[in-house]
C-alpha cells in the first residue's frame, strides 16, 4: 500500500526520495509526491500514476536551490481519487509545513468540518489532509514541530506514520508512528526515514523500529527517539545487512519469475535450518508455549487474509491430520464479525506475510484479548503483528517484491509442515516411525521443486493454449482444495481471468452448469490420494460437457493423456506432501497466461502488497 521515504542530511535529498520510492513501489500505489526544503522555503511537486510521471514533473520543474530534507510518498487510494491533488504531501500555512501519512484517520470528518469552522481551505478529499492543518494550526498557537506534531496526533483516531516538515524548523524532520510501521535509518550523509526497510536498502547502512506512539525528531547529523510520555529513549539501530541483490530482479524477466524460482533454496534453507536430517527433532525456538499449557489446548484457530489464508487451510489439514486437534481457518475480516471462541484452552496462529495486514492484526489481538496463545508466521519478525506474538515461526523467504505472493506461500507451508511435526512431536500423537518417514519425504521437496521449475515447457504450451480463455475452474479433493484455491487467486491477481476454485465433489452441485468448451478445468490429482478416483470421475464428467481439461498430478499413467488435453507433471509425492510441489505449476500457468497478456505482473491493477487498512 502507500511507502513512505525521509530524509535531512548533507546530499540532494531527490535522488534519495526516489530511489526509495521505486523500492516501495511493489507495494502497489497509484499516484506519488515529494516536498523538498532549504532553509528559506518548502516545494511539493506530485503526480498521479507511477512514478516515471513523478520524474517528469521534476525534471520539468525549477527545484528549490540546496534543499537540505525532503519526504516522499507513494499512495494507494482510500479517501479520495488517485490523482495528483489527492497525493500526499499535503499542506497547510501556505505551503510551509509538508506531510506524508500511511494509515486512515477514522474521526477526520468531525476534525475536517472543525478546521473549516476555523477558517482552514482543504484542496484535497484525503483524511491525511487534517492532520497538515491540525499541526498547523497548533504551530500558530506557539508550540514547536514537536509539540504541534504530538497535540495533532492527540486528536487523531485511527492509524498513522507521519513524517513532518515545516518552514519553521529548517533543520528537522519529525516521525511519529501509531498502529503503521515506521522505520528510521542512519547513514553518514544524513538521517531516514522509511515505512519498510527495502526504501532503505543501498542508502542508510543502520535502522531502527520505531515503536506505536514513540516520536523521532531527526537532524541533518542526529536522531533523538522519544516515547510516548515524551521522555528519551535510548535506542540501538541495527546494521542494515540486506543487499541490493535481494530487491534486483537478477535477470529475470519479472520479480514473481524470479520469486518462483527462489523457491528451490528457501525451502532448503528453512529446512536445513529447522529440521537438519530425519532422525532430528524440529527445532523450532521461539515457540514458546509450555508443555502443560500446549497438553491443554483444546483447539486451534488460525486467522489469515489472501494467500496466507490458503497456507491456513493446508496448515488446518496437517495439524488435525497430524495431532488430532479439532482446527478452524478463519478469514481475519470474518474473525472480526462474529463472536469469539477463544480462550486459554486455544491456540491461535496468525499468519501474514508482511505482518503489516490491518485484519489479520486486529484479528490477532482480539483473540489475544480472550487469552489464546498467540502464534505468528511470518516473513517479517520486526513487523507490527509480532507485538502480540507469544511464539513466532519465522518463514524467512527473504523481501518478496512482486505484488502476488509465491514464495511466502511456499515458506508458510514449509512452515505448517515443521509446526505440525513438532507438535506431534511434543503430544506424542504420531509414532516414531511414521514422523520419520514423513520428515525423509519433506527433506525430499527443494529438489523435487527444482525438476518441476526445469521443466515448464508443458505449462509453457498450456498457457499459451488457454490465455484468451475468459473463465477457469480449478478443483480437487482433500488437501489439495487449498492449492486450487490459490491456483485460481494466483491467476486472477495478474492476468484479470475469472477463476472459481471448487472442492472437486461440489462441481455437480452448481458449477457444472458453466460447464462447455470455452471453460478450461484445472484439476489437481495423487494417485492414492482421497479422491482420485472420484477426480477422475468429476473430470469424466466435465469432459462430457465439452469442457477442455488440464491435469496437475504425479500419475505416470499414459492413459491421462486420453482424458486431458493438458497432463502437467510433477515428481511423484504422497498426498500429504503434495501441496509443496503441486501448486508450483499453478504459480508458473498464471504467470505464462499473465506475461502472454502484457498483464503488470509485478503490479496487477488495484492490488496492494500489503493491506494495511480494514
Ligand atoms: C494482500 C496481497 C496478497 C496477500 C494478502 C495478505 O491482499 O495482495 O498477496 O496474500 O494481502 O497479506 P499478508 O502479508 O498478511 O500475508
Amino acid at each position: 500500500m502507500c511507502g513512505i521515504i525521509g530524509y535531512i542530511g548533507n546530499t540532494s535529498p531527490i535522488d534519495i526520495l526516489l530511489n526509495g520510492l521505486k523500492h516501495l513501489e511493489y507495494r502497489g500505489y497509484d499516484s506519488a509526491g515529494i516536498a523538498l526544503g532549504n532553509l528559506n522555503r518548502l516545494m511539493v511537486i506530485k503526480a498521479a500514476g507511477k512514478l516515471a510521471n513523478l520524474q517528469q514533473e521534476i525534471s520539468q520543474s525549477s527545484l528549490l536551490s540546496s534543499p537540505n530534507r525532503g519526504i516522499g510518498h507513494i499512495r494507494w487510494a482510500t479517501h479520495g481519487k488517485g490523482n495528483a491533488v489527492n497525493a500526499h504531501p499535503h499542506t497547510s500555512l501556505n505551503g510551509n509545513l509538508a506531510i506524508v501519512h500511511n494509515g486512515i484517520i477514522e474521526n477526520y470528518k468531525d476534525l475536517k468540518a472543525e478546521l473549516i469552522n476555523q477558517g482552514y481551505v482543504f484542496q484535497s478529499e484525503t483524511d491525511t489532509e487534517v492532520i497538515a492543518h491540525l499541526i498547523g494550526f497548533y504551530l500558530q498557537q506557539g508550540s514547536n514541530l514537536h509539540q504541534a506534531t504530538r497535540q495533532a496526533c492527540s486528536r487523531l483516531h485511527g492509524a498513522y506514520a507521519l513524517g513532518v516538515i515545516s518552514q519553521a524548523e529548517p533543520h528537522k524532520l519529525i516521525a511519529v508512528r501509531h498502529h503503521a510501521p515506521l522505520i528510521l535509518g542512519q547513514s553518514r550523509s544524513g538521517n531516514y526515514i522509511a515505512s519498510d526497510i527495502p526504501a532503505l536498502i543501498g542508502q542508510a547502512d543502520s535502522t531502527l523500529s520505531l515503536e506505536d506512539d514513540e516520536l523521532a525528531e531527526l537532524s541533518e547529523n542526529n536522531i533523538s527517539v522519544f516515547a510516548a510520555d515524551d521522555t528519551i529513549c535510548h535506542k540501538t539501530f541495527k546494521p542494515l545487512t540486506m543487499s541490493a541483490d535481494s530487491i534486483d530482479k537478477l535477470g529475470y524477466r519479472h520479480y514473481m519469475l524470479k520469486e518462483i524460482h527462489e523457491q528451490g533454496n528457501i525451502t532448503r534453507q528453512l529446512l536445513h535450518k529447522r529440521l537438519p536430517s530425519a532422525e532430528a527433532e524440529v527445532n523450532l525456538p521461539d515457540i514458546n508455549i509450555s508443555s502443560s499449557r500446549l497438553q491443554a489446548i483444546r483447539q486451534i484457530e488460525i486467522i489469515a487474509c489472501g494467500t496466507s489464508l490458503h497456507a491456513a487451510e493446508v496448515g488446518k489439514y496437517l495439524i488435525e491430520e497430524l495431532t488430532g486437534i479439532s482446527t478452524q481457518v478463519m478469514a481475519a475480516s470474518e474473525y472480526l464479525c462474529r463472536r469469539s471462541l477463544s480462550s486459554e484452552h486455544t491456540l491461535c496462529i496468525g499468519v501474514s506475510q508482511s505482518g503489516e495486514t490491518a485484519d489479520t492484526i486486529s484479528a490477532i489481538r482480539k483473540a489475544k484479548e480472550h487469552n489464546a496463545h498467540i502464534l505468528i508466521l511470518t516473513n517479517r519478525p520486526d513487523s507490527s503483528i509480532t507485538r502480540y506474538a507469544d511464539s513466532l515461526l519465522p518463514l524467512e523467504a527473504g523481501i518478496e517484491v512482486s505484488v502476488a505472493a509465491t514464495k511466502s506461500y511456499t515458506a508458510q507451508l514449509v512452515a505448517f509442515y515443521l509446526l505440525s511435526l513438532y507438535l506431534a512431536e511434543h503430544l506424542h500423537s504420531v509414532d516414531a516411525a511414521q514422523l520419520s518417514a514423513l520428515k525423509q519425504e519433506l527433506l525430499q521437496i527443494p529438489t523435487q521443486i527444482e525438476t518441476i521449475l526445469q521443466n515448464d515447457q508443458e505449462i509453457k504450451a498450456c498457457a499459451q493454449q488457454f490465455n484468451h480463455s475468459r473463465n477457469f475452474i480449478y478443483m480437487s479433493r482433500g488437501i489439495n482444495v487449498a492449492t486450487a484455491q490459490e491456483g485460481a487467486l494466483k491467476l486472477k491477481e495478474i492476468s484479470y481471468i475469472n477463476a472459481g476454485a471448487y472442492p472437486a465433489g461440489e462441481l455437480k452441485h452448481g458449477p457444472i452448469a458453466l460447464l462447455d468448451e470455452t471453460l478450461p478445468v484445472v484439476s489437481i490429482l495423487i494417485p492414492g490420494g482421497s479422491g482420485y478416483a472420484k477426480l477422475l470421475s468429476n473430470n469424466e464428467e466435465a469432459k462430457a460437457r465439452k469442457a477442455p481439461l488440464i491435469a496437475i498430478t504425479s500419475s505416470q499413467d499414459k492413459e491421462l493423456n486420453k482424458l486431458f488435453n493438458h497432463v502437467i507433471t510433477v515428481p511423484q509425492v504422497s498426498e500429504l506432501l503434495s501441496p509443496l510441489t503441486t501448486n508450483i505449476p499453478l504459480q508458473l500457468l498464471a504467470y505464462y497466461i499473465a506475461d502472454s497478456l502484457g498483464r503488470d505482473v509485478d503490479q496487477p491493477r488495484n492490488l496492494a502488497k500489503s493491506v494495511t487498512v480494514e
